[in-house]
């Protein structure tokens, strides 16, 4: 619960839920008469009725705008989280988003235009990637893993082949493996080489027939480029094996490189990240899963089809897809404002994306890695990874280095993360910050450096100036408190 001084310093945090407001005819207050909205929502033959709070507009209001004083969003400053991608993401594809709230899915003449639309940002997808076919159905990165190893899943068994591990690399995140497993196969873990990428020589020690496809994050999560990856697609596919790209990371070249020219088979990309959709507390995500030709019938259902008069319509006929993996066509909102963002920059602006995330992280990298050890030495894309091993000496850990960072303003890096690097600090600041917010981080790192060695007691507490102090962050994930006191 927050103490006395929290609660001084942020009295929204004792905002009551709407429902302890709640007073009978409250919400028809200041709704005038022309709009009177009673009779709008019909529950009278409802077995139980909803506890909708019944408070006014004003109360409202004021009740959503002091909980989001409590938050911090990338509307609000950097939010440099590695591998993340936590990007501005524009308000005009809001706008295109919501034009089309209003189409009810069973009007098939009336999502035929969405069916357009979605068939457009599959093809775009297609382009951007180099790959042959798309469904946008997968809801989440992980989701987008997990219906690609049944896609790989479901042709090895059409080849009439059992093969049941996938190779893993050392640095990749942990829904790949789950993904993996939960997919059906067993896992190996291959460690990368010195330079902080996967080389053919240690890829070859661990192929056998057994071996259904490797998952590689390209670039890792180090933000290294898997500089032999064609060679390691060439292994693999000699092998019998597939190729499957984690495109968590695509941002980092965006129409610069194609996946599908590198060899890859089968890949997912994360629309709430490289696309600009918001994402975390913002709203869900989405991970379109893209597939070579071979690939292509074994596809989730439904196919966009267009027939001979132009309308676009869903077909089920595909006998060796593997059937549903979302209800209705996804998280169509967050597809529709990836198209928005892609056709708002054109095919021009979209390599600048990549090359700005990569200036703008290694611009961060030059200006702190005298400050902090850099563990490899390995050029870098769109973000990097700093370690606690200077500030170690001094008792000062990456957490604090992290929560230090609240104070001066900002989200939080990823901390402990990739789990090759001890005590991993990793940011990805993205394209869309302006160098007066680089600097500004800059800044903040730079008094954390010179603190860690006069005054380390400040850095174990803080937070200082947040709604909510520092956590004890096992406790709260071993001691699930789901419901508000
Ligand atoms: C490299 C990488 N792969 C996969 C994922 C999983 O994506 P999602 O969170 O959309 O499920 C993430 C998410 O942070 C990631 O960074």
């Amino acid at each position: 619960m927050p103490g006395r001084e929290d609660v001084a310093r942020f009295p929204e945090i004792r905002e009551p839920l709407l429902n302890t407001v709640s007073a009978f005819g409250k919400n028809k207050r200041i709704v005038p008469e022309p709009f009177d909205v009673s009779g709008v929502t019909d529950l009278s033959g409802a077995e139980e009725m909803p506890a909708i709070p019944d408070v006014s507009e004003v109360e409202t209001v004021r009740h959503f705008t002091r909980l989001s004083r409590l938050n911090y969003g990338i509307d609000h400053g950097m939010y440099p989280l590695g591998s993340c991608t936590m990007k501005y993401n524009p308000k005009i594809a809001e706008a295109a988003a919501a034009s089309l709230q209003s189409i009810h899915p069973a009007d098939r003449n009336a999502m035929s235009p969405v069916l357009k639309y979605l068939n457009l940002l599959q093809k775009y997808l297609g382009d951007i990637c180099g790959m042959d076919a798309v469904s946008l159905w997968p809801a989440a990165g992980a989701h987008g893993e997990l219906t690609g190893m049944m896609v790989i899943s479901r042709a090895l068994q059409v080849r009439g082949e059992t093969r049941g591990k996938v190779l893993i690399p050392d640095t990749a995140h942990g829904t790949n493996p789950a993904s993996c497993v939960i997919g059906g196969f067993g896992t190996v873990n291959v460690p990368s080489g010195e330079e902080g990428f996967l080389t053919a020589s240690i890829l070859k020690e661990h192929l056998d027939g057994d071996v259904a496809a490797l998952m590689i994050t390209n670039p890792n999560t180090l933000g290294i480029f898997e500089r032999e990856i064609r060679e390691i697609a060439d292994l693999l596919h000699e092998n019998g094996s597939y190729l499957y790209m984690d495109g968590a990371n695509l941002n980092a070249i965006l129409g610069v490189a194609r996946p599908g020219d590198m060899g890859v088979d089968c890949m997912h990309v994360n629309l709430h990240k490289t696309f600009g959709t918001p994402h975390g507390g913002g709203g869900p995500g989405s991970g379109p899963v893209l597939v070579k030709k071979e690939l292509a019938p074994y596809l989730p259902l439904p196919v966009i089809d267009e027939d001979e008069s132009g309308l676009f319509t869903l077909e089920y006929d595909r006998p060796l897809s593997i059937g549903m993996v979302h209800s209705c066509l996804g998280n169509v909102s967050v597809c529709i404002k990836a198209l928005a963002y892609i056709l708002s920059l054109g095919p021009h602006a979209l390599p600048e994306v990549a090359k700005a995330a990569c200036l703008n992280a290694n611009y961060l990298k030059k200006k702190l890695s005298g400050l902090f050890e850099l563990p490899y030495d390995t050029p870098t894309l769109h973000e990097f990874v700093l370690s606690d091993k200077k500030q170690k000496d001094d008792g000062v850990t990456a957490l604090d280095i992290a929560k230090s960072l609240v104070d001066s303003g900002f989200h939080p890096p990823t901390v402990y993360f990739p789990l090759v690097v001890h005590g991993a600090l990793m940011i990805e600041p993205t394209e869309t910050e302006p160098l007066q917010e680089l600097d500004r981080f800059v800044s903040a790192m730079e008094e954390i450096a010179g603190q860690s060695t006069y005054d380390p007691g400040n850095l174990h507490n803080a937070p200082h100036t947040s709604p909510v102090a520092r956590v004890d962050e096992t406790a709260a994930a071993r001691n699930l408190i789901l419901s508000w006191p």
